[in-house]
């Protein structure tokens, strides 16, 4: 069977080159200017506020949800209501101790450090993160036997945010060591409508509200895939028509895109009816579906699963997954159960 081809999907919520650059127009810049995630963001706030009021850094802070919801975006806004630099890496790009060591012996006090992707990040370094957390210090050793020496270096007070799309993928140790935990979820059509029509505004791209809210609809509840899918219909509007996207210019130029009415595309379809043809409709294993449609278990968990289960469409159970009467709906797929001819659905 084909693979899926991820990065190159328009739906893909995992970032393409140039989108997660720091200066990137789109990306708010404040609090005020960030849509959406009303919980996160109000207690953040007070976080920040409090912090700054007792000229404290502020705490440690884990982002954790799908991807694409902008947890880099407000790692940069943290650094800059608080007024200090940011510094950006990720758990792959660490790969010894001592990496880890020159990036925080190179920040300023009270600088945010943003881990991205931080459960990837290996045991050993994971060991120099516990005392640079907790007590602002790192123990390192030079030498070997009995030239073997050992050296408490302190470091600037700092704070790290880590992004990771799983809480549970980080050790207990390292999930213990964040003050603050924010859990990120999909937006709602009408917060990507509104950040569509930010983002528009500062491209200098015409578009109505209705236009605006249709793209929302078919972006999986994913600021990143709003923007891009924004960007590719302008290009439909001014090839096509005079430039100005409107609910129709917006139906066409995804349709065209083979993007559906719920933002699902090709390779969402692909998935759902390799579950009704081969499965009947499961429960069937995450690893045995990853395996019949080639596709890492992460990705599906990760990144197809959670929209398809925020819409609805479909179940994880203890025995596996499950599609729902919904997307059978919406995908005119009929189970053929050959046993007793009944379907169970489990919603
Ligand atoms: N661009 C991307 N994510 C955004 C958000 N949450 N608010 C405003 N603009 C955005």
């Amino acid at each position: 069977m084909e693979e899926f081809d991820f990065e190159s999907r328009i739906v893909s919520p995992t970032e393409i080159m140039g989108e997660n650059d720091s200066d990137n127009p789109l990306r708010p810049r404040s609090l005020q200017d960030y849509i959406g995630q009303e919980k996160a963001k109000q207690n953040l706030a007070v976080f920040i506020e409090a912090a700054k009021q007792r000229h404290e850094c502020l705490d440690h802070v884990l982002l954790y949800g799908p991807p694409g919801l902008g947890k880099t975006t407000l790692s940069g806004i943290i650094a800059n209501e608080m007024n200090v630099n940011l510094r950006i890496t990720s758990g792959p790009a660490i790969e010894k101790p001592g990496d880890l060591a020159a990036i925080l012996t190179n920040l300023n006090e009270g600088d945010v450090l943003f881990i991205d992707e931080i459960h990837r990040i290996s045991r050993a370094v994971e060991e120099i993160l516990y005392p640079a957390m907790e007590d602002f210090a790192i123990d390192i050793v030079t030498g070997k036997g009995q030239m073997a020496a050992s050296y408490h270096l302190p470091l600037p007070h700092f704070t790290l945010v880590g992004a990771t799309t799983r809480a549970g993928q980080l050790t207990a140790p390292l999930r213990d060591r964040f003050g603050v935990s924010l859990r990120l979820e999909l937006y709602t059509p009408e917060e990507l409508a509104r950040i569509i029509r930010r983002s528009a505004n500062i491209l200098h791209i015409a578009i109505e509200p209705d236009g605006a809210l249709e793209i929302a609809s078919r972006s999986r509840g994913t600021p990143r895939i709003a923007n891009r899918m924004l960007k590719r219909v302008r290009d439909f509007a001014q090839v096509l028509s005079d430039g100005v996207i409107t609910l129709s210019t917006a139906q066409t130029a995804l349709e065209r895109l083979e993007v559906d009415e719920l933002g699902l595309d090709a390779n969402d379809r692909r998935m759902l009816t390799a579950l009704v043809k081969f499965y009947r409709g499961g429960p069937v294993g995450l690893e045995t579906l990853a395996a019949a449609i080639g596709e890492e278990a992460v990705t599906i968990e990760d990144v197809i699963e959670p929209y398809l289960m925020q819409i609805g469409f479909l179940n994880r159970t203890p025995r596996g997954r499950c599609i729902t009467r919904a997307a059978c709906l919406h995908l005119g797929l009929e189970i053929n159960d050959t046993s007793d001819g009944q379907i169970r659905f489990t919603e």
